[in-house]
């Protein structure tokens, strides 16, 4: 397990009139990855965005994509995702009945693969899939919306992780996506996760660069 901190800013929360404004700011700051939620309207209650965004978000760049897959059978689009330019493809365990398959899949292309879980789902479900993983992504909201409450049990089910994560790949990434801010980052590293998703907390801050340096190094 790295000691690192990485903060992954989500451009969900980004305005999409001034997406390269928001990537170049990105790429100037101390963040490192650029979290990117694709949500499809039927896994989640809510559209956000596919590959034409991605894209554009590669196209500015600097910092690798770290795309997060809420959609139904995303083994139909990981080529495309890989093509618009995703460093890391992560997916959801609850959406996906061919797991490994599909971390298979994600790999082949020569990504990162991850796997997320929903609040409610516990984290002995990926206890076989977690030593062909490069991440964990642990939801700390329900996915599908930007700015939602964090869910307290999120503390105890990213230690749970960590203890799954020692004993089966200690070089596994722990991510927690979902109400991550200045107050509970790092409560959140000290259960085990090491990056950090963060979308409202940056893009709702007064400076979003400064907020991401907070985040860093609060
Ligand atoms: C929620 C997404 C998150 C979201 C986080 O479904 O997966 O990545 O952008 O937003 P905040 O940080 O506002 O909770
Ligand atoms: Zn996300």
């Amino acid at each position: 397990m790295t000691n690192a901190r990485l903060i992954a800013p989500s451009i969900l929360s980004a305005d999409f009139g001034n997406l390269q404004r928001d990537i170049e700011m990105i790429n100037n700051s101390e963040a490192d990855w650029i979290h990117v939620d694709v949500m499809d309207g039927v896994f989640v209650p809510n559209i956000s965005f596919g590959f034409p965004v991605t894209e554009v978000a590669f196209k500015h760049a600097t910092k690798p994509l770290d795309v997060h897959l809420m959609i139904v059978e995303p083994d139909k689009y990981l080529k495309r995702f890989k093509d618009a330019g995703a460093a890391s493809i992560t997916v959801h365990v609850e959406a996906c009945p061919h797991l490994n398959r599909t971390v298979q899949a994600i790999k082949e292309l020569g990504c990162k693969a991850g796997v997320a879980l929903n609040p409610h789902t516990p984290v002995a479900m990926i206890e076989d899939i977690i030593k062909y993983v490069d991440l964990i992504l642990i939801m700390s909201v329900n996915p599908g919306f930007g700015g939602q409450h964090f869910i307290d049990n999120t503390y105890k089910k990213i230690a749970d992780l960590k203890k799954l994560a020692d004993l089966y790949n200690p070089n596994v990434y722990i991510e927690v996506d979902g109400g991550v801010d200045a107050t509970n980052i790092n409560k959140l590293m000290a259960a085990g996760a090491n990056v950090f998703v963060a979308g409202s907390s940056v893009f709702g801050a007064p400076s979003a660069s400064d907020m991401i340096s907070t985040l860093k190094h609060t």
